[in-house]
């Protein structure tokens, strides 16, 4: 019975970590591709069912999924390292980089994209149920969108470096301490804009649009990929 082994049971963590991955994604891109700019073409009086009915349960899915994949992710990880030899070839860079994005990504889910849409949610509802609407829920609204667009820009290299790990040998880089210093310079720089860019910047106004998002990420891809080049 191969899935009685060590290697099958980490077989089965691996099969939920494809398995939460897409669940979490397939809503990150549903929201950022379909539904956003749908609600972009639609009257607030319009909305109502779509926050208060369809919005809460898409978003149950989609912050389990990101936990699931994150704790999955990560007990790989472990396993791995536990095995040794982690950093000797460019397998532990790779997906080193690749959790690293998904891990920031997991956290925007969950400290920001989720707090900050309970109260546009709970906004709806009230304005529903006839009362006063709450001036908080449009910025929250932003912040959860900002932060949402930040995701999908992160998750271009993040699945780059994740499929790399295995399928695309990379040279070590020379200096460990540097590429990883530049690595996280350049993804605070990202996630920074996304926690406290301010609507109208080159930045924000980037990610306001699927095009300019989608554009972001395919070039983060790429400067990490020359930066591995470079530390070669
Ligand atoms: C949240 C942080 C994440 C961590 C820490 C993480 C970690 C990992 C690890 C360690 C592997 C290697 C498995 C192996 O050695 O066979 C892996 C593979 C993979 N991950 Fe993730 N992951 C994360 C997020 C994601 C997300 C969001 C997706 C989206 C779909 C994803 C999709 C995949 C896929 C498709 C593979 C298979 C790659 C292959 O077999 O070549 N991961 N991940």
């Amino acid at each position: 019975m191969a899935l009685m082994s060590g290697d099958g049971v980490m077989f089965l963590v691996r099969w939920i970590h494809f398995l939460a991955g897409i669940t979490w994604i397939g809503l990150l891109y549903y929201f950022n591709l379909v539904q956003t700019p749908f609600v972009g073409e639609t009257q607030p009086a319009e909305r109502g069912a779509l926050v208060s009915k369809l919005v809460p349960r898409a978003l149950w899915w989609f912050r389990w999924g990101a936990m699931f994949t994150f704790l999955s992710g990560w007990l790989i990880i472990l396993d791995r390292m536990g095995r040794g030899g982690f950093f000797a070839g460019s397998y532990g860079w790779a997906i080193l980089l690749g959790g690293l994005l998904g891990s920031i990504m997991w956290a925007n889910v969950w400290f920001v994209i989720w707090p900050k849409q309970k109260i546009v949610i709970q906004n709806a509802l009230d304005t529903g149920a006839g009362k006063p609407a709450n001036p908080a829920a449009a910025p929250a609204g932003a912040r959860a969108g900002l932060a949402s667009r930040t995701n999908t820009l992160f998750s271009i290299p993040m699945l780059f470096f994740m499929g790399a790990a295995s399928h695309l040998t990379l040279r070590v880089p020379r200096s460990g301490a540097t590429f990883w210093i530049v690595a996280l310079i350049i993804m605070a720089a990202v996630e920074i804009n996304a926690l406290a860019g301010k609507p109208g910047t080159a930045t924000t106004k980037m990610l306001a649009t699927v095009k300019g998002t989608l554009w972001a990420g395919f070039i983060l891809a790429a400067v990490f990929y020359l930066w591995f080049e470079v530390m070669r």
